[in-house]
């Protein structure tokens, strides 16, 4: 292709992205679009699959037969919305294999917050409340997001998040109002996952360096610190509600920006868990690792199912 004539293409495409057109799978985009996808999708579909690992060690220990229906159902569809996400992924011309291949060989990305252990039941409550509640506030802009496969991925998504946040923040809820031991635990709990679900929105927008560009192709709706801002504002009034205590000495209400200051987040240990150097990043890849390996007779029982299926249906055929 000539040079004039990608640069026809490129203008159209821009063309498109400004009017809000949606980007489908057969549509002609930038390389560097449909690379920029491929990681945030890829990341966001290896989250969702190791984001079930801190939550599926409480099933066993849940308080009541209630609890243990809700984490089920929740951890279930965080199965299903990683399967959404590496189907929106694919669309772009890259295979699953590839995708696992990159996540189990420590490759890929996948977000922070889920390199934290989870010490009491308490941290369920605080995993729906303040991780799942981050995540709406971050996948409700990726709702009208250019990529079509995306943005219709998250619209499914969005639905069942909220139903993750309401019983996180009902377990917070029912702590709070319970024994002073409950309640104690309930605010441990806050006091570990606060910083880190803060610092899961991404880095400060000065140092991240895909918002600028993601913005302009409207991947990105809303930068890593609006978002964190919108999440502070949004979640602080619900620790009051509760009596709880945000652990942060300088947040503050701001009555001329009608938002909360709030301190530095400590961005040595978000890089250093970016990096793998988190308190669980090592056990959590062993556990998808053995996963994977041990559910190999899975995988083949079900490609030999389907392929005598299919021998059935040819043959029928013939
Ligand atoms: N954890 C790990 N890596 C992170 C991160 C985090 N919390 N935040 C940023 N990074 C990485 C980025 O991937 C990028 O590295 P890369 O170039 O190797 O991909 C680098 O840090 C610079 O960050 P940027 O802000 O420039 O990167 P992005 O523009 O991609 O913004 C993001 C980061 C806001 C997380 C964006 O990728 C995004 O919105 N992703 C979609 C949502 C998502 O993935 N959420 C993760 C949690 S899923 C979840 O919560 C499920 C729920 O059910 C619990």
């Amino acid at each position: 292709m000539s040079e004039e004539q990608i640069k026809t293409l490129e203008a159209q495409f821009e063309e498109r992205i400004a009017h809000d057109e949606k980007i489908e799978a057969k549509d002609w985009m930038p390389e560097k679009y449909r690379k920029t996808h491929i990681r945030q999708i890829s990341q966001h579909a290896h989250s969702e699959i190791i984001g079930m690992l801190p939550e599926g060690n409480w099933i066993t220990r849940a308080p009541s037969l209630r609890r243990k229906v809700a984490l089920l159902a929740k951890i279930q569809d965080e199965a299903g919305h990683g399967l959404y996400l590496y189907s929106a992924c694919e669309t772009l011309g890259v295979s699953r294999d590839e995708l696992y291949d990159q996540l189990h060989s420590g490759k890929a990305k996948y977000s922070s917050i889920f390199n934290y252990p989870t010490i009491t039941w308490a941290d369920m409550g605080a995993i729906g409340w303040l991780v799942d509640g981050a995540a709406i506030i971050n996948q409700v802009p990726l709702c009208s997001t250019s990529y079509g496969p995306y943005a219709r991925a998250m619209i499914r998504v969005c639905k069942e998040e909220s139903f993750h946040q309401r019983q996180g923040y009902e377990i917070m809820v029912k702590l709070a109002n319970g024994t002073p031991e409950q309640k104690e635990m309930a605010q441990d709990a806050l006091n570990r996952w606060w910083w880190p679900s803060l610092m899961m929105l991404g880095p400060t927008d000065a140092e991240s360096v895909h918002t600028e560009q993601s913005m302009k192709w409207k991947l990105k709706r809303k930068s890593n610190d609006e978002l964190r801002q919108q999440f502070i504002d949004q979640t602080v009034p619900q620790a009051d509600l509760i009596g709880l205590t945000v652990p942060d000495p300088d947040l503050k209400w701001n009555e001329e920006r009608q938002s909360y200051d709030f301190g530095e987040i400590d961005w040595d240990e978000f890089w250093q868990v970016v990096k793998g150097h988190g308190p669980c990043n090592k056990e959590r890849m062993n556990a998808r690792v053995t996963a994977w390996e041990e559910g190999e007779w899975v995988r083949d029982a079900a490609m030999a199912y389907a392929e005598k299926k299919e021998n059935k249906k040819i043959n029928k055929a013939v």
